[in-house]
């Protein structure tokens, strides 16, 4: 569903569907994007580590952060930050619940 040119909201699942300890991988408007569940809310990362490029939606989930599958770089789920280097902090996106559907903004 787009709502309008410059901003693009997208359906990417119900909150059922995101794993417990880990994140629900979707391709949206060409992005793969994780989205992740923390108990005041959804939150969205690229799936795309900016390390190099490590699945962040097969991560495993602590304390509100992933870790990245492939070389344990850890990001906050809120905010995309790095642990230690602000230079591979990633990309979040907004995410907006409607009842039982989550929305991404793009
Ligand atoms: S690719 Fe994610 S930590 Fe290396």
């Amino acid at each position: 569903m787009t709502e309008s040119s410059e901003e693009r909201v997208e359906s990417v699942g119900r909150v059922d569907d995101i794993p417990e300890n880990g994140g629900l991988v979707v391709e949206v408007a060409g992005e793969s994007i994780a989205v992740f569940g923390l108990d005041d809310g959804y939150f969205a990362l690229t799936n795309v580590c900016p390390h190099q490029g490590g699945p962040l939606g097969d991560g495993k989930v602590e304390d509100e952060c992933v870790y990245c599958p492939w070389h344990g770089h850890q990001f906050d789920i809120r905010t995309g930050e790095h642990g230690q280097m602000s230079q591979l902090d990633c990309q979040t996106y907004e995410v907006e619940q409607r009842g039982d559907e989550l929305f991404v903004h793009l």
